[in-house]
């Protein structure tokens, strides 16, 4: 298959470079880049090369402090929460408009910051951002209450109106930075709120684009913030802060449970949307031809760097052989290599400390008597020694807990199970046999099983027959059980950011 035109102008990769060499990327905050009031700054590696290419402003309790009343500021003026919705939709759009027109910047600097493939950068940094800013754009004028008839003695009206929720922080983890950072922006703005942005300290860099941005599309000023820094410092004084009415938060459950409790100072309102451990069930009837490329890029796709990964692979005997066989060859045929190599498939992972704790699992799983079928090892990629590579990895032999399949990995890694004809209630219960619950997948040509399985599993996504490569803006996205609190997109992730007032009018 020839791979489609490569829509992102590489040429500008030298200058960028340059740029990013020359100067630290600084914070966005009222409006304008600042330095951090300590001066410091944080190095930015290159997860292809292992090597140091930027710096960015680090972030710290003071930073954060003036980039929540920059936004506080702005809330309470009534700037952004009471312009005519149509007119936030429009600043909105334009942003999105802006996005695409720097979408080469955005792309490359996402895959040198985090090492995705040029095309994911392209289509999962800047299209998905753009898009995901005009589906919510949309929501400014369509967010709205309901009427109610109360029967106290009288005549009554009531009805209720959503008010944006106030200040929001938003932090952000590595594994897609550009477009988490705009998506939870772009409900917030929708709602009527204002923001203060972390990005990870692994990739800060996409993010400091979108403040160029902001100040180019027409934003008032600290509408919207950005402060780079790392979690136990930038992160920590957002959601430690008082004047901060709601952390949205994607990232790790054990980080998600330090929020919560941060979060009890001024019980600020928490969405949480955490890790997975996602099942991906091929029942025997399965379309193969579908089944086994989903499979297979469910968990290689980023790298197995992606929340609702399908990391637990429940496959039906009758087809397991052929299904491993499948996934194998995949996983032999993915060209692992440095994003900006238009023929990889799969980059490097994130960080030292992400390719420690993949390789961690993988030898976890070999002393509790997994076998690796294919992968295991760190890539071998030519000229990029210094990489964090590793090969596409299918455990066999993995069993109910052992710890890579119960935690989440976070890399490229497969554990395989099979099952039998089994009632369904016996193969959902082993999918539901972990603490996560974030999203599932089923392959079977019967469509009344896959229905009755997706009532069965306990998740907040369920795919039949495929995800569409990755999630639609208008769909909710979340978990249940320790995957996290709360939705975003669709309807629910723009009404996470505002609050019900109920009004109630005598008439009498
Ligand atoms: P993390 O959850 O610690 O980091 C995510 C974000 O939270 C970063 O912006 C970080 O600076 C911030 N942060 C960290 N500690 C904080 C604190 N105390 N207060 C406020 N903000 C804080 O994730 P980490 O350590 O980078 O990755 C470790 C593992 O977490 C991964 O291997 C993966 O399993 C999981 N993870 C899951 C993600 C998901 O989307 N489900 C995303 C990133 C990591
Ligand atoms: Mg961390």
């Amino acid at each position: 298959m020839t791979p489609p035109p490569m829509p992102v102008d590489t040429s500008i990769l030298p200058d960028l470079k340059a740029d990013l060499a020359a100067k630290p990327r600084e914070l966005f905050i009222n409006g304008e880049f600042v330095p951090a009031k300590s001066g410091e700054t944080f190095d930015v590696i290159d997860p292809a090369t292992g090597q140091v290419f930027a710096q960015a402003a680090s972030g710290g309790a003071e930073d954060v402090d003036l980039a929540v009343q920059a936004a506080r500021k702005c809330f309470d003026s009534g700037a952004w929460s009471a312009m005519p919705p149509a007119q936030r939709a429009r600043i909105m759009m334009k942003l999105a408009e802006l996005i695409e027109a720097n979408a080469s910047r955005i792309a490359l600097t996402e895959t040198l910051d985090n090492g995705m493939p040029l095309m994911m950068g392209y289509f999962g940094a800047v299209m998905a951002a753009s898009e995901t800013l005009r589906y919510n754009a949309g929501w400014c004028t369509k967010i709205g209450g309901e009427t109610f008839t109360p029967s106290h003695p009288g005549e009554w009206h009531g009805f209720t109106q959503r008010e944006p929720v106030g200040v929001v922080g938003g932090i952000v983890p590595w594994n897609f930075p550009f477009v988490m950072g705009v998506a939870k922006m772009a409900q917030a703005l929708a709602a009527g709120c204002t923001i203060v942005l972390k990005p990870a300290e692994q990739t800060p860099l996409s993010t400091v684009i979108l403040g160029e941005l902001i100040a180019e599309a027409g934003f008032p000023e600290g509408t919207v913030n950005i402060v780079t820094g790392f979690g136990a410092t930038a992160g920590a004084a957002l959601v430690e802060h008082e004047q901060v009415d709601k952390i949205s938060f994607t990232g790790s459950t054990v980080t998600g449970k330090q929020i919560v409790k941060a979060c009890t100072g001024n019980l600020k309102r928490v969405t949480l949307e955490l890790g997975g451990k996602s099942p991906v069930i091929i029942f025997d009837d399965a379309n193969l031809a579908k089944a086994i490329p989903a499979a297979a890029m469910g968990i290689f796709g980023n790298a197995g760097q992606v929340c609702a990964a399908g990391s637990r692979l429940f496959v039906h005997e009758k087809v397991r052989d052929q299904v491993l066989e499948g996934v194998t060859a995949m996983a032999k045929g993915l060209k692992v290599g440095s994003g900006l190599d238009p023929a990889s498939q799969m980059g490097p992972l994130v960080s030292d400390a992400q390719f420690a704790r993949v390789t961690g699992y993988i030898e976890s799983a070999l002393s509790e008597g997994a076998k690796v079928h294919v992968g295991g090892e760190k890539a071998s990629v030519e000229g990029s020694e210094g990489g964090y590579f590793i090969q596409p990895t299918v455990l066999t032999d993995t069993v109910a807990g052992m710890k890579a399949v119960e935690e989440e990995i976070f890399g490229p890694v497969l554990a395989t199970m099979t099952f039998g004809d089994d009632d369904l209630e016996t193969i959902a219960a082993a999918a539901n046999n972990t603490q996560y619950g974030l999203n599932a997948s089923v392959f079977t040509q019967d469509i009344t099983r896959g229905l009755k399985m997706a009532k069965r599993i306990k998740s907040g996504m369920v795919n039949i027959n495929g995800a569409g490569g990755g999630p639609d803006p208008a769909m909710p996205l979340g978990g249940f059980k320790q995957s996290g609190w709360g939705r975003e997109n669709g309807r629910a992730g723009v009404e996470a950011f505002t609050e019900v007032k109920s009004v109630t009018v005598n008439l009498g």
